[in-house]
């Protein structure tokens, strides 16, 4: 798992292996519409060389840290440049994270984690000045998401920044530690050359604006099943991307906008996925709206039973999109701050996968009889 991430599908690999890749073919466009961390656009392209992956995420942290993981060759030189970033972490003085987030303000970070994430943004904006890693390289990309995921292991806060602890965590008294990210990049190593594998393209916005940039065989729809806003989880990711491009402007205008007295900012994009559930079934109607006669194959669209949607929301929100099949699974793993809080639910709660087999160039299709619903168990996955 490259970072502890709300909703993050890194645990639930089997799940994919078992029903997502075997309609995956070598040459195929697969789209990843709510890519997160690009856990599961990753182990597509690593189990599937030769797929042409389209990841996309409506927060920017996202799409560079999709853009590090999917597009970053490995090489000697990005080995060196890794070893120069955490020297000048390292050797990092207090700045802009230092005074904002650390003691006395606040407890996100040790006063010394806070000096080592500003020297290693020292590092990476001296990078861009001289020319030596452009802003939008993958990269800048890979060592920014080397830092972030980093930071998500030493905050002081239950593994998002929508609030920081009042007592330190001991891993929040570790040093920074800037550990290489595992790289998928198509061409990256001998056979996926030798494969001929196209390149992968990450992109930054609204999945229905993904939906009709591209045809896909096969899209993974992954969208948030709760109503916490990713924006205001994870606003620190957002404001590190905009100080690694070193335009302090973007940084002044996070404070300008206003934040909590915990040193949360109050301005952050809000998604729809993530409000009630009108909200969301409109959001749904968009998406199927725009994915109409854009996929070949197979729409695969994952969520919770304690979700804001219901299963026959979804089952019928997909429906015009052709055929549906949901898929059951117990939950076994949770992320660590629902625990305690969404304990009771937990327990009973389910993780669901609707795939829909599709027309390509059908317009609106009746609703069919009803989905068929198929329970699976963690031993039927793993066979
Ligand atoms: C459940 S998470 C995806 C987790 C991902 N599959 C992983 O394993 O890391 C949902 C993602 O949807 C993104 N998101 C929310 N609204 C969106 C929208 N309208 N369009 C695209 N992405 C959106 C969030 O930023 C978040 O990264």
């Amino acid at each position: 798992m490259v970072m502890n991430y709300m909703g993050s599908k890194a645990r639930l690999m089997p799940f994919v292996d078992a029903l997502v890749l075997p309609h995956v073919r070598p040459g195929d466009v697969f789209g990843d519409l709510f890519a997160g961390t690009g856990s599961v656009a990753a182990h597509v392209v690593a189990r599937r060389p030769g797929v042409r992956i389209i990841a996309n995420d409506a927060e920017a942290y996202s799409a560079r840290l999709c853009t590090g993981l999917l597009c970053c060759p490995r090489s000697p030189e990005l080995s060196a440049r890794l070893a120069a970033l955490q020297s000048a972490a390292r050797g990092g003085l207090p700045g802009e994270v230092a005074t904002r987030w650390a003691p006395p303000r606040h407890r996100f970070f040790t006063l010394d984690n806070a000096a080592r994430i500003d020297g290693a943004l020292a590092g990476l904006r001296g990078w861009v000045a001289s020319g030596e890693v452009p802003v939008d390289s993958p990269e800048h990309a890979y060592l920014l998401g080397v830092l972030m995921a980093a930071c998500g292991r030493c905050v002081n806060a239950c593994g998002m920044y929508s609030a920081y602890l009042k007592q330190w965590w001991p891993r929040a008294l570790a040093p920074l530690d800037l550990r290489p990210l595992p790289l998928v990049c198509a061409g990256a190593g001998a056979g996926a050359a030798a494969a001929g594998a196209p390149p992968s393209t990450v992109l930054h916005g609204d999945a229905c604006a993904a939906a009709r940039a591209h045809v896909y065989d096969v899209v993974y729809l992954d969208p948030p099943f709760t109503r916490r806003q990713y924006g205001r989880c994870y606003w620190f990711l957002n404001w590190l991307a905009d100080a690694a491009r070193g335009d302090l402007g973007d940084i002044r205008d996070i404070g300008e906008a206003g934040e909590t007295a915990g040193g949360v900012p109050t301005a952050y994009a809000r998604s729809p996925w993530a409000g009630a559930r009108p909200m969301c079934k409109n959001a749904l109607a968009a998406l199927v709206t725009a994915l109409q006669g854009q996929v070949r194959r197979a729409v695969f669209f994952a969520y919770s039973s304690d979700g804001t949607l219901g299963e026959a929301d979804i089952a019928e929100g997909l429906s015009p999109l052709g055929a549906v099949t949901q898929f059951v699974l117990p939950r076994r793993h949770l992320f660590r701050p629902h625990r305690g809080v969404d304990a009771g639910r937990a327990r009973a709660a389910e993780e669901w996968l609707f795939r829909v087999d599709c027309q390509r160039g059908g317009g609106a299709r009746p609703v069919a009889a009803g989905p068929t619903r198929v329970a699976c168990t963690w031993d039927d996955l793993v066979r």
